[in-house]
């Protein structure tokens, strides 16, 4: 019997393909330098350990957590982490790791539009991180699932590529996509992978870039009241072409420093009581 699947989950399919074979590229990659993570315990940049504070004791939800690496760094630093992908094979590393490291986590392979069937809790913080958001289709879902899963009170909380990013061509030298788009998804043909472009391996990706007035109204929309909004004239990583290092993890386009925003950091309460007067 034929299985009739939609078009959206077939684009979805394919991104899942895309991580999975990625997850097995990028955990041998120097760029995540797994065998570095084993010694030191911790990927996690300082812009995010300043804005987001002390996690000791804290319950966190980390969403599209990858194979866990930001997750595991939240869990050394005193969180009770719960880390969420669609990837299996980022799970399954992720969970080696753990056991391997003797960190406890616990880790759920989903879709984070189908985690309220799979987890039945409540956080105090949500997390999630750089390179999450052009891969899902629906901001609004996005911002209901994150207050889903938050206590009244509770933190979310994002450090992302900036939207503007989205709008520069493959090496960077000029504007090629539009800033706004209608919902639809723009399909690109991968060559490696962001952490390794040597790598042999080749395969379609789906993504749907979101403005920024997206970014923030889906967050507003689902009860969520913005302590900060940041942008960063730098990026973290060294993950797009053409950047060069002027200060430790703060990589810019060569000799455009401070000339555009690449990064950017939300966070915000969830206060429920919201919802209802918004709408
Ligand atoms: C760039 S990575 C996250 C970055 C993370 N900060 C890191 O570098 O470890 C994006 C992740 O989103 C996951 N992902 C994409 N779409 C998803 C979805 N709908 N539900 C759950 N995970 C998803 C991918 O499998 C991937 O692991």
């Amino acid at each position: 019997m034929k299985t009739c699947i939609s078009a959206k989950e077939e684009l979805l399919n394919n991104n899942r393909s895309l991580w999975n074979s990625w997850t097995k590229i990028n955990a041998k990659s120097s760029f995540y330098d797994l065998e570095g993570f084993k010694i030191n315990k911790n990927s996690l940049k300082n812009i995010e350990l300043k804005e987001m504070g002390s996690v000791e004791g804290k319950t966190l939800l980390h969403l599209q957590c990858h194979f866990g690496l930001d997750t595991l760094s939240w869990a050394n630093k005193g969180a009770k982490v719960t880390g969420v992908d669609f990837s299996d094979e980022a799970i399954k590393l992720a969970n080696d790791l753990s056991n391997q490291l003797n960190i406890p986590a616990k880790f759920i392979c989903s879709d984070i539009f189908e985690l309220s069937k799979k987890l039945d809790q409540k956080f105090d913080i949500v997390f999630t991180s750089y390179g999450v958001l052009t891969w899902l289709h629906n901001l609004n879902i996005w911002g209901k699932t994150i207050s889903h899963f938050l206590k009244p009170g509770g933190t979310f909380y994002i450090i992302e590529f900036h939207p503007f990013v989205n709008m520069l061509n493959d090496d960077w030298t000029e504007f090629s996509e539009p800033y706004f788009y209608k919902g639809n998804s723009i399909c690109s043909t991968q060559n490696g992978s962001y952490a390794d472009t040597n790598e042999q391996f080749v395969h379609l990706a789906y993504e749907w870039p979101h403005s920024m007035s997206e970014i923030v109204c889906s967050l507003r929309q689902a009860g969520l009241v913005l302590e900060h909004l940041n942008e960063f004239s730098y990026s973290s990583f060294n993950c797009f072409p053409n950047l060069e290092e002027y200060a430790p993890d703060q990589y810019v386009l060569k000799g455009k420093k401070d000339s555009m925003p690449l990064m950017f950091s939300i966070k915000a309460t969830y206060m429920p009581e919201l919802i209802k007067n918004s709408n």
